[in-house]
């Protein structure tokens, strides 16, 4: 038990703040560039690099309904406007790698011949080549959550950057680390999922693959990442995208700005920025989030960018400002350094006014445009503003493929299984559902298009769960009858008039049934959602399917976790293939054969109650049980599954849990250590998650926290020892007076079936 809080008084240290210096030591002979093509510009030259525009507004569709570029509109835009950055796809649809080579080629052309400063292009490049034709695509973060393998975020990342730089495009709008905490919200599979240590860990990975190992010197393989969106944007009261969130300053500070801390530190090139507020402030307006915390206390020297029309929004959304010249006012000194203002070049105009009224001073212009200029310094695009082409040839190939369908392997979570899977080959299967012929919901929202709707023509030559069962198990073993179907052309929940009949009749001939369910695709706004449960035809699909007594296996398909209480007992097995991707068909058909093992887990709590949406690091008192007495009050937690949680073929024993300090202090590195043997026939892969326990804190402390986590693989029998190094400060948490504090007392660490105890002997306050 923890000492009295006098006691800890008397005990405690300070750890005084040191002057913090750039995470990435800064390149001089880059700077002195930076500054000397600073020093050239004018202030209408510089406004002009703050200022981004889409694609779109230089262009129409012509009668053969192709988008086609218009040149002179370009060169205005360029030539008087001074515009430094352009974004997106013509229609949010992918272009051939060819084409993006023409265009983006014309963009430098102008921008060095007037500006002599090349354009930084942005695409969301989100889970692989989104808007490029014929690239790869890979699953979706959420699944890379549920991998918990950080080589696979990184390999993946590397290929996206590759891929882009053949199609031209140096800056992507990745990787996501909006805790998805709120299971309602439409962009919970954007990210790494609901912990800030998993989504820390991915974020770094995927920063090194994207830019390399070296933030200064990009070179022309890779890309400028922009993490996003800064911050706590995954955290809407409403649970609807783009709504105010209202979160504790320890929450913010310890959860949601973590991530963002680390891909600062790994030197993040840009980060995009929270449309929504916190606790009544706009991000876009928070000079205390976006200067203080990332510029001044992190010393991060990147640029920050907007959302899409995010200034125009603090007023005509938000209301925190009266006009949009008022709004830039607000945004700029907040310390944004580049306007996603697609649509229009009123930003050069109105920022121009604020400046010579003296409402922005100079200094944070230059400010903004030396972030701007260091980034395309350090993307190498003064010297070779054009890549692709020779050197490229790897775009699109099977070695890409091949990471992919590892990626899909490793990231379909088997949740249940009585012994039904592997399914043995033979039998008759039933595959029914809206999930099962699809590779739009398959690949998810940014593939291909915004929403990944209309562009089944672009995924042709992949497999739907349908193909690549059929290629699996033999197409005469495979009966389709889908029984619920997606409008395809409506929006992401609308269904079809369900044929749920025609489903059970054809369950007569099955010997067992695979029922693909879950969601179509959908991103941000479209994707909102009025409902958690799954739709309800799907749910009597599987409720009518289950009286013909055959077994049934439940595939579930989905960006966020539906409730599905009701059906879930009806089922045998159940495999949550989340978003895997293009090859997600594929990988599913592998493992469902046996042919590869599970190996995922759950990257968010799967709830199973609507009023029960819990994360995993839930309060003790959310789960205390039922009191004794006349009154017994109680507080349980309902999951479906916890996070953390997922079986495979084989089974897991841990053992020797120990940790080399019975007593440590903040500087101390916790070595933790524990045997983890594969006891089952199968070889497999098993996440290793070590968590912690405060036992008692001055405020209430989390029931327990992911600390780290490893991917270890085992044969039949075999054995590893898994080791941790555990700085102790990363056992502290922000207090109430919002420092960083280590408190004396006990701790439990976790992993698997294990604990082990240990105790901080002094408390300790830092920053950090
Ligand atoms: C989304 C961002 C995206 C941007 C550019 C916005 O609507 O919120 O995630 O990067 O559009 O396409």
């Amino acid at each position: 038990m923890k000492k009295t809080i006098l006691v800890i008084a008397m005990t405690c240290a300070v750890v005084t703040a040191q002057a913090q210096k750039p995470a990435i030591p800064r390149d001089a002979a880059l700077e002195a560039k930076v500054e000397k093509t600073l020093a050239k510009l004018t202030l209408d030259e510089k406004i002009g690099q703050m200022l981004e525009l889409n694609l779109d507004i230089m262009g129409r569709y012509d009668a053969t309904g192709k988008w086609q570029l218009n040149e002179t509109m370009l060169d205005t835009l360029i030539s008087k406007w001074k515009v430094g950055s352009i974004l997106n796809a013509p229609g949010t649809r992918a272009s051939s790698v060819e084409q993006w080579q023409k265009w983006i080629r014309l963009i430098q052309e102008k921008s060095m011949k007037y500006l002599g400063i090349p354009d930084i292009y942005g695409l969301d490049h989100n889970h692989g080549v989104t808007y490029t034709q014929g690239g790869t695509l890979f699953p979706q973060p959420i699944n890379i959550g549920a991998s918990f393998n950080t080589e696979l975020a990184r390999t993946g990342a590397e290929i996206t950057a590759y891929e882009s730089r053949a199609a031209n495009c140096p800056w992507v709008y990745n990787p996501v680390v909006d805790l998805s905490r709120d299971p309602r919200w439409p962009r919970v599979y954007e990210s790494f999922g609901e912990d800030a240590i998993v989504n820390s860990k991915m974020v770094v990975a995927e920063i090194k693959g994207y830019q390399g190992d070296d933030p200064n010197h990009i070179d022309r393989f890779h890309v400028g990442t922009s993490t996003k969106h800064y911050f706590a944007y995954g955290a809407p009261w409403t649970g609807k995208d783009r709504t105010p969130a209202y979160l504790s300053p320890q929450i913010i500070r310890e959860k949601y700005f973590e991530p963002f801390r680390q891909a600062a530190l790994a030197g993040t090139l840009t980060m995009m920025v929270n449309s929504a507020s916190i606790n009544g402030v706009p991000v876009h307006a928070s000079y205390e989030y976006l200067t203080k915390w990332l510029k001044e206390d992190l010393q991060w020297d990147g640029f920050l960018v907007t959302d899409w029309a995010d200034i125009n929004n603090l007023f005509s959304r938000e209301k925190v400002a009266k006009d949009k010249k008022d709004a830039i006012r607000i945004a700029i000194n907040a310390g944004i350094d580049m306007s996603m203002d697609p649509y229009s070049v009123d930003f050069c105009v109105l920022l121009k006014e604020l400046v010579n009224e003296g409402k922005v001073k100079m200094s944070r212009i230059d400010d903004a445009v030396r972030r701007i200029l260091r980034a395309k310094y350090r993307l190498g695009l003064f010297d070779e503003p054009n890549t692709g082409g020779k050197g490229f040839e790897k775009f699109g190939c099977d070695e890409f493929a091949a990471k992919a369908l590892q990626a899909a392997e490793e990231s379909e979570v088997l949740l249940k299984n009585d012994g039904i899977l592997p399914l043995a080959k033979g039998k008759k299967i039933l595959l029914t559902g809206p999930n099962a012929n699809q590779m739009r919901c398959l690949h998810g929202g940014w593939s291909y298009t915004w929403q990944g709707s209309r562009a089944e023509d672009l995924a042709e030559k992949y497999n739907t769960i349908y193909e690549a069962l059929c290629n699996k198990y033999g197409q005469d073993n495979i009966i389709l009858e889908q029984g619920v179907t997606y409008k395809e052309n409506g929006q992401y929940f609308e269904e079809n008039e369900p044929q749920i009949q025609k489903a059970v009749d054809a369950a007569a001939k099955a010997d067992v049934i695979i029922a693909a369910i879950g969601e179509n695709s959908y991103t941000e706004t479209p994707g909102n959602l009025n409902d958690l449960w799954l739709s309800e035809n799907q749910r009597n699909l599987v409720k009518a399917l289950a009286k013909t007594g055959k077994p049934i296996i439940l595939v579930l398909n989905e960006g966020r976790p539906r409730l599905i209480a009701d059906i879930e007992p009806l089922a045998k097995a159940v495999v949550d293939i989340l978003i895997p991707g293009n090859y997600g068909g594929n990988a599913l058909a592998n493992l469902l054969a046996g042919d590869a093992n599970f190996s995922a887990k759950m990257p968010y709590t799967y709830p199973r109650e609507i009023n029960s949406l819990n994360t995993y690091d839930y309060k003790v008192s959310e789960e205390v049980g039922t009191m004794a007495g006349a009154y017994n009050y109680d507080a349980k937690v309902s999951l479906q599954w916890p996070f953390g949680y997922g079986i495979s073929y084989t089974t897991y024993e841990y053992s020797n849990l120990k940790v080399d300090k019975s007593s440590f202090t903040a500087d101390d590195i916790l070595t933790v250590s524990v045997d983890v043997k594969n006891t089952g026939s199968r070889a497999g892969k098993e996440a290793v998650l070590l968590y912690s326990s405060d036992l008692i804190a001055s405020i209430v402390p989390d029931n327990k926290r992911l600390r780290d986590f490893t991917k270890v693989e085992l044969q039949p029998g075999e054995v590893k020892t898994v080791t941790f190094r555990l700085p102790a400060k990363s056992l502290a948490f922000v207090g109430a007076d919002g420092r960083w504090t280590l408190e004396e007392g006990d701790f439990i660490l976790k992993v698997g079936n294990q604990t082990v105890p240990t105790a901080c002997s002094q408390t300790s306050f830092f920053e950090q």
